[in-house]
Parts: structure tokens; C-alpha cells; sequence
């Protein structure tokens, strides 16, 4: 046995050598993702750093930049399927050659538009009263389980979008007030609109694809802005896209805040002597229910940590409601199985009198 490990440790020292020699990026290092991560895992990864390591964020940090630079090369290669699997065989080297480089595509104007939170130069814009298109409101009809783990959603959005066009045009109108001289000592004052010439642009529709999160936990109504994504305006900026999460309803569960309800039909034999059961949650696991009491129709339980993610902190979750609900056996029974019931129930004391349901 002993003999074999120099050998083994050779080839390991060979592997190291081989590695380091390729030089390239660790890009699932830089996502901090596992080799096996889904391309959602991906983005989410992306996301979350991306808002992290944004320069305007991180103006003191010198290496932000690069940072910031390795993240979005490591997002465009694990992002797309062809990329990926080159950087799997062979490292960075290969993608570099293959495809010619990266396409130093701004990570931000493609994956969200904006995060809603102001980075850039938005500001200043608003100061000058520059002229802005219309918003858009569109409403994103979202399930139940896509809020309850999150999902990335893409949109094709044929934008118009200016581009130069032969001759020039008016712009910038506003009115003046010009004073002419009509004679010795007469004066006309009029307003009148004054323009600049601008060079001519034209609206050409531009296809192109907007990716949207649908982030655990959002809640009906919450509203997202792609800025820029709205109504062109030729003198001025575009509005805004907003998107409007509309939460589709649920066969099995209610949502109600970050609580989820959801209703069970027992059988009276497991209402009187206790069950064993498992919900399917919205992912897929399951929620275990151990019963050994009666169960009456209406009684309710309560699962702590089933209900749905808080969308400011995914680690918390809402309670799960589990009302019950009791069907009754529709055969009549023989006698001598009434005889046994009322032996084992035992309820012949039980008071005739009308108060309501009781223990409801
Ligand atoms: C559960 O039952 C109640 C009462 O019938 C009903 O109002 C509620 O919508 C049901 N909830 C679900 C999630 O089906």
C-alpha cells in the first residue's frame, strides 16, 4: 500500500502544474456557484454580486472595477450554453479563441435595465427638464410557485429606438419674445417659437430582450422599472417599463402576506383516530402532518416556517394554515355496529340542547 503514494502524489503535483498553466479565471469561483449549478442558480449568483460589486457602489476600492469586469465575463460565459461548455473543457483560453473574445457587453443594459435603486446618471436628468415618453405599465401574471422559489423571466421588446436620418429637423421649440422696430420710436414685441436644427433621426423598431426576476417572496402589485424601456420621445429620454407582478390564483393554496392557507378534507376514520399525511409544498418537498387526536371540521394548524419566503429576507417564511375538514361516511350502519360506535364514543351524556357547534 505504501508504495502507491508517491505515484498518486505526482499526478496530483502534474494536475496542479497543468492548471495553474492554463491561467485563466475561475469563473464558477467568481459566481460562487458549483459546477453543477442551473442557469437560474447562475443568475441569481449574478444578480445578488452584481449589486454588490457595481463601481458606483464601491468608489473607494480600487479593484471594484476588475471586480466587477471578472463578474460580468464569468456571467456571459456560464450563461450561455455553447460558452459554458467550452470553459468546461478547457478553461478560458478556449472560449478567447473559439469566439473571438468576449463581447464586453455591459452587463446592466442587457440582464435588468436597472435595479431600481438609481445607479449612473438618472439624477441629473430630471434637473433639466428634459422632455420624457410616456411609462409603460405592464402587468407580469405570475404562479404561486414561481413566487415561492423565484424564476427569470425574458421579454422580447420590439423598442423603437432613434437613429440618424439624412437632413436636419426642428427641435428644441420654445417661445421667445422677439422685439422688432417698426419705426422711429415703435416697437412691436410678439412671441413667437424659436428652434434649433438638430440632426434628423428616425424611429426604428429594435428588437431586444429583457430579463426580469421574479425574486422569492415579491408580493402582489410590487412593481419593477426598467428605465429607459418605456415610450421613446425624440427630443428628449424614453419613460420607464414598469412591470406589475398579478399573482395567478392557486388550486391548493392561498396566499395572505407571507402566510399561505390551504384546506384538507379528512375521512371521519382519520378525524377520530389520528393520521399521518404529507402536503406537497409549492417546491415540491413535502410537510409532514402527524395526528394521533380528533380532528373537528374547521380545526386549523399551524405550521411555522412553511409559509413563503419574506422578500426582504428569504431566510424568513411565513406560517402555513392547514384548515380541516371532515367527510362523513354516507352508508348506513347495521345495528350491531351502531351498538359498537355508541359503546366507543360513549356520548350518551352529551346535552340536547342547542348552544351551536361546540369547540369551533
Ligand atoms: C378553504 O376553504 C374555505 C372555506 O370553504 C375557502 O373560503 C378557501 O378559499 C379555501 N382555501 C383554499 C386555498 O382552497
Amino acid at each position: 500500500m505504501s508504495n502507491m503514494k508517491p505515484r498518486w502524489y505526482c499526478v496530483i503535483v502534474f494536475l496542479t502544474l497543468t492548471i495553474g498553466g492554463e491561467a485563466g479565471r475561475d469563473f464558477y469561483k467568481i459566481l460562487g456557484v458549483p459546477r453543477s449549478a442551473n442557469l437560474n442558480q447562475i443568475k441569481k449568483a449574478y444578480r445578488k454580486l452584481a449589486k454588490e460589486y457595481h463601481p458606483d457602489k464601491n468608489k473607494g476600492d480600487p479593484n471594484a472595477e476588475e471586480k466587477f469586469r471578472d463578474l460580468g465575463a464569468a456571467y456571459e460565459v456560464l450563461s450561455d450554453e455553447n460558452k459554458r461548455e467550452q470553459f468546461d473543457r478547457c478553461g478560458e483560453e478556449c472560449i478567447s479563441k473559439e469566439d473571438g473574445g468576449f463581447g464586453g457587453m455591459d452587463p446592466f443594459a442587457s440582464f435588468f435595465g436597472d435595479f431600481g435603486f438609481g445607479f449612473g446618471s438618472q439624477g441629473h436628468s430630471r434637473e433639466r427638464e428634459m422632455p420624457r415618453g410616456g411609462d409603460i405599465v405592464m402587468d407580469m401574471y405570475v404562479t404561486l410557485e414561481e413566487l415561492y422559489v423565484g424564476n427569470f423571466v425574458e421579454m422580447i421588446r420590439n423598442k423603437p429606438v432613434a437613429r440618424a436620418a439624412a437632413g436636419t429637423r426642428k427641435c428644441n421649440c420654445r417661445q421667445e419674445m422677439v422685439t422688432r422696430q417698426l419705426g422711429p420710436g415703435r416697437f412691436q414685441m410678439t412671441q413667437q417659437q424659436v428652434c434649433d436644427d438638430c440632426p434628423n433621426v428616425k424611429l426604428v423598431n429594435e428588437e431586444r430582450t429583457l430579463e426580469f426576476e421574479i425574486e422569492p417572496g415579491m408580493v402582489d402589485g410590487q412593481e419593477h422599472r426598467f428605465v429607459g424601456e418605456g415610450e421613446p420621445h425624440i427630443d428628449g429620454e424614453p419613460g420607464d417599463l414598469k412591470i406589475k407582478i398579478k399573482t395567478m390564483p392557486h388550486d391548493k393554496f392561498e396566499r395572505r402576506g407571507d402566510d399561505l392557507y390551504t384546506n384538507v378534507t379528512l375521512s371521519l376514520q382519520e378525524a377520530l383516530i389520528g393520521f399521518e399525511m404529507d402536503i406537497t409544498h409549492l417546491d415540491g418537498h413535502k410537510v409532514h402532518i402527524v395526528r394521533e387526536k380528533p380532528t373537528f371540521p374547521g380545526a386549523r394548524i399551524r405550521k411555522k416556517g412553511e409559509g413563503m419566503p419574506n422578500y426582504d429576507n428569504n431566510n424568513l417564511f411565513g406560517t402555513l394554515y392547514i384548515t380541516f375538514d371532515v367527510e362523513f361516511p354516507k352508508v348506513e350502519f347495521n345495528a350491531e355496529d351502531k351498538e359498537e360506535l355508541k359503546r366507543i364514543l360513549n356520548q350518551a351524556s352529551i346535552e340536547k340542547v342547542y348552544n351551536g357547534l361546540r369547540g369551533y
